[in-house]
């Protein structure tokens, strides 16, 4: 059986027994903000709201996170809480206000500048501050109050994500051991020899330890995660099922690829896509030419200069392109109260302007770099309308663009060129595939976009849309709270049909001999 909203409501129901579900993460799914005197709301840019938003409106409960919007207050109750989606309720919103000193020090700060850097391969070097340590202790704790707020007066899952709260699972077992509590790392988790270098690496080690299920993309960041643990801390790894165990509190340590929800292209395409795309070209002078898109925050491990100078790179091989095709690339701002962001912007814009400048005509540029935040409307229907998309990071968990661009194709055309660095490429296996660094490939995934056949494309696109289809968002949080609805509490339904029906008996025996293999390896045993 297929992974559906309504399969997932199934799931909630019979594995949260009656518990509540607490999801807790930095952004929050809706903004309020106000414009020319008027309250408005806006998604966020990035994945992991676009992931979660759909889970929460098949399961409800809480979702906990930072209220950053100017107008966030006037539109939360005395409480701190709302109902969202604003315009069709189905679950909650509970804010927590930071001062600019916590948002500094947590946020940009330890966050962004410490575990953002560290956990992805980019060369960007991390900051080890202590005071941003210090404000991010402080900003957990101030999130864990939330949260036992929230949990108050029964059981309660709490789903907490990412890298903005490596402290707060133990936080939370320490005051309520009775919580379930499970933590998703939307980013990678480095090898031990990277992550050691934190001089913080074992009170956030121990932090995460705090719950009973931690969570990552692929199968790699999990075997990272569980040597970083073994030659950090006193513990027992049992390589048998994958856990830790740590003063008595087992976590179970598990990959699970995050998705979309296919079903969201249709509704943000809407019927009346063709007439919008029209208008577009028009406001846009695109005239007829092929489009070729990329779609990201600005930062710095999308690899956006790396794919605008493939642009230039394609235009010297192959000149019978001038003047004949447009890259559109949508930049949303991000983090840009830090200078690597707001360098990376003006190195982005800088060589858009030198390539626009030496291939360009009066009234054709290649290349057209929009700084600025788009609503999903406006990102759908560049997918639906561009000849392909390039998802070119340097390093990424996952990279839920490669993923949303291959729903919004229903005509089954588009070239998809991908990272060979994303989570992505082990799903997506029939994306034209690169390597980032490697200007010429890039190069030549660009003419791909704008030459491969229309069967190959199809064929393809094909493949990579059921894959999508059947791994998609409402499996992944299915599996993830079958995963430890199971581990906590067996409930009767445990045999029913959704169960992990293909609990990776296979894909575990894999694993546990690729890792074994790591230690008998290590340990000289070989
Ligand atoms: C990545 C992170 C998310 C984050 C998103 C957008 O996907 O894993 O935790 O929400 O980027 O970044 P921002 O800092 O704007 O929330």
């Amino acid at each position: 059986m297929g992974w559906s909203q309504e399969r997932l409501e199934q799931v909630a129901q019979t594995r949260l027994n009656g518990a509540k579900l607490i999801v807790v993460a930095n952004r929050e799914p809706y903004i309020h903000r106000y414009k020319n005197g008027q309250i408005e709301w806006i998604r966020p840019a990035g994945g992991l709201t676009t992931a979660l938003d759909p889970v929460m409106r098949a399961c409800g409960g809480t979702w906990v996170a930072h209220g950053s919007g100017d107008a966030d207050k006037a539109t939360a109750d005395a409480n701190s809480r709302l109902r969202v989606p604003p315009d069709d309720p189905s679950y909650t919103l509970r804010r927590v206000w930071l001062t600019p000193e916590q948002e500094e020090g947590y946020y940009y700060g330890f966050a962004n500048s410490t575990l953002w850097p560290l956990c992805h391969q980019v060369y960007c070097k991390p900051t080890f501050d202590p005071s941003h340590w210090e404000v991010y202790k402080q900003v957990n704790q101030l999130f864990a109050q939330a949260v036992l707020e929230e949990a108050e007066g029964g059981p309660a899952l709490i789903f907490v994500q990412d890298y903005h709260f490596a402290l707060l699972p133990r936080m939370l077992k320490q005051v309520r051991p009775d919580l379930v509590i499970a933590q998703f790392w939307h980013i990678p988790w480095p090898s031990s020899e990277i992550f050691r270098v934190c001089p913080w690496a074992s009170e956030l080690l121990e932090g995460m330890l705090g719950n009973d299920l931690m969570s990552f993309h692929i199968q790699n960041h999990c075997n990272n995660f569980l040597e970083t643990v073994d030659r950090t801390l006193e513990c027992r790894i049992n390589r048998e099922n994958f856990s830790v165990e740590r003063n008595s509190q087992v976590t179970r340590v598990r990959p699970h690829p995050i998705s979309v929800d296919p079903n969201l292209a249709k509704e943000y395409l809407g019927d009346d896509w063709e007439a919008r795309a029209q208008e577009l070209r028009k406001q846009w002078n695109l005239e007829n030419r092929p489009l070729i898109v990329g779609v990201d925050r600005v930062d710095y491990t999308k690899g956006i200069p790396e794919r605008l100078n493939a642009v230039e790179r394609f235009l010297e091989n192959h000149p019978e392109w001038i003047g004949q095709f447009h890259f559109l690339q949508l930049g949303a701002p991000s983090r840009t109260n830090l200078p690597a962001y707001r360098d990376l912007t003006l190195e982005v814009q800088n060589i858009a302007n030198r390539v626009n400048e030496r291939f360009g005509t009066e009234d054709w540029k290649p290349i057209i770099f929009l700084n600025e935040h788009h609503g999903p409307e406006d990102i759908f229907l560049l997918y639906r309308m561009s000849a392909g998309c390039v998802v070119s990071s340097l390093h990424d968990g996952m990279n839920l663009v490669a993923k949303e661009f291959v729903t919004a194709r229903e005509d089954e055309q588009g070239v998809l060129v991908l990272s060979e660095f994303t989570g992505a490429a082990r799903e997506l296996t029939e994306a034209n595939l690169v390597n980032p660094f490697d200007i010429e490939q890039m190069a030549s995934g660009l003419h791909a976009c704008l030459t491969m056949p229309p069967e190959e494309q199809r064929r393809r696109m094909r493949k990579m849309r059921t894959q999508v289809n059947d791994n998609n968002i409402f499996r992944w949080a299915g599996k993830l709270l079958s995963e430890v609805g199971k581990m906590v509490e067996p409930s009767p339904e445990d045999d029913s049909d959704i169960v992990l029906e293909e609990e990776p008996e296979e894909e575990i025996k894999a694993m546990l001999e690729q890792h074994n293999s790591i230690y008998l390896f290590r340990s000289g045993r070989f």
